[in-house]
């Protein structure tokens, strides 16, 4: 209920003329039979509330037993960049080579994103990355691990890390990268396919943005579409860019 009221409380609650700036009003339609905030899955408590800064939290983190999650994956993935930075990436889990490394987005989802900020004129050095859940879900396949989508109750055992480092942060922009993150976070009848690239008001941040996951880019079917995804993603951290924030 709590996430329903302060994404309601979020949508009417002011209104501001920014450049760009969408008002959510028309959501309101699709806010009817959205869900609150997904029931904590079985075999998971809910972790009291988190506080502090990020190194406090990241150090706690590596010893979180909240969800099952922890038990085949080599490490904690939790955010990590400037703890001043104003704005903060979320994506949906670390990956393979995440969960190897410990450090978000520096597979090749990673490297795609990493190079479009670049190329959109936003500073890596002033951006924080981060998952709403911190380890690594696969299934082994052969020697490899194949990623797997998180759960619900994943998602919300590990949502009060999220928010503490949304609340250690503040940053001005939260962006959420895919349907994962984005209904993680705004509610899960939220359609990125319909906001895409849109600067929503959220009592989250000043601004909150969903827009595709790069995996999706990587996964595109042909080079032609590849192309067009990509400059589309761009597209959208463009907009980011001209915030100047
Ligand atoms: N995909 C994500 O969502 N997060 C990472 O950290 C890496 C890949
Ligand atoms: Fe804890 Fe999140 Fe890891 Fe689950 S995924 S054990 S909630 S850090």
């Amino acid at each position: 209920m709590e996430s329903i009221l302060r994404f309601l409380f979020a949508l009417h609650g002011h209104s501001r003329a920014a450049f760009g700036f969408c008002q959510l009003s028309g959501l309101g339609p699709h806010l009817r039979g959205m869900t609150t905030r997904s029931k904590t899955s079985a075999g998971s408590r809910e972790l009291p509330a988190l506080s502090g800064s990020l190194k406090k939290l990241a150090h706690e983190a590596e010893h979180c037993r909240n969800c099952d999650l922890w038990r085949n994956a080599t490490q904690t993935v939790f955010g990590e960049g400037d703890p001043h930075a104003s704005i903060m990436l979320v994506g949906e889990q670390p990956g393979d080579q995440e969960d190897l490394r410990g450090e978000p987005f520096v597979g090749p989802s990673g490297k795609l994103l990493r190079n479009t900020l670049e190329e959109a004129g936003i500073d890596l050095k002033k951006v924080y990355f981060t998952n709403a859940v911190k380890h690594f879900k696969f299934e082994p396949r052969g020697k490899r691990r194949i990623h797997k989508k998180t759960s619900g109750g994943e998602i919300a055992a590990c949502r009060p890390w999220l928010d503490a480092e949304i609340a250690a942060l503040k940053p001005e922009l939260i962006v959420c990268l895919g349907a994962t993150a984005a209904q993680g976070l705004l509610g899960r009848a939220f359609r990125v396919t319909q906001h895409r690239g849109e600067l929503l008001e959220s009592s989250l941040a000043r601004y909150v943005m969903a827009t595709v996951h790069p995996s999706s880019i990587l996964r595109a079917p042909d080079e032609e579409a590849r192309h067009e995804q990509q400059a589309e993603f761009l597209a959208d951290f463009k907009k980011i860019a001209a915030l100047k924030l």
